[in-house]
């Protein structure tokens, strides 16, 4: 099993949407028994909360299921998944910090070069969560390729 692990700040915006679109975009590629997903953050403000309703209305508008609870990164994390991937640069910064494992730790945009940013906006400020899934559904896409291609699936 290939596991994946997307990570933004909160666990209620960015990274559960990543996690959605993803697992989605892996069971309709038919490798549900293959790659596993996860998403957690790097605070703990929300811990235990569902997605915000920004995440779930525009997950549920694209027939996106999710079902998910904000957790926080632990330390195990790192060693227990093969790829930690990050919304924004401080995300990245803040994995890393938290020392060394298993899991790539990656940024999610590198995946999807084209879409030119660097980093996921967050729509908790933005309000934006239509540029977001844009970003990551393209993100995604690119993320799964990668892993197909790394891992000859
Ligand atoms: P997320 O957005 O990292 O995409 O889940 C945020 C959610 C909550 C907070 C910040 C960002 N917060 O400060 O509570």
């Amino acid at each position: 099993m290939i596991r994946v692990l997307f990570v933004c700040l909160g666990n209620i915006c960015r990274s559960p949407m990543a996690e959605a679109v993803f697992a989605h975009q892996v069971r309709e590629a038919g490798l549900a028994t293959e790659i596993e997903v996860d998403s957690a953050g790097t605070g703990d403000w929300h811990v235990g909360q569902p997605a915000h309703s920004g995440t779930r209305r525009i997950l549920a508008k694209n027939a996106v299921e999710y079902n998910g609870r904000a957790r926080q990164i632990a330390r195990r994390d790192l060693s227990e998944f093969d790829y930690i991937v990050t919304m924004d640069d401080q995300n990245l910064s803040n994995v890393s910090a938290m020392g060394e494992g298993r899991a790539k730790v990656v940024s999610f945009l590198s995946f999807a070069s084209h879409m030119g940013l660097t980093e996921v906006p967050d729509p908790y400020y933005t309000g934006n969560f239509e540029e977001t899934y844009e970003l990551v559904t393209a993100a995604s896409e690119g993320l799964l390729a990668h892993i197909r291609e790394e891992h000859g699936l």
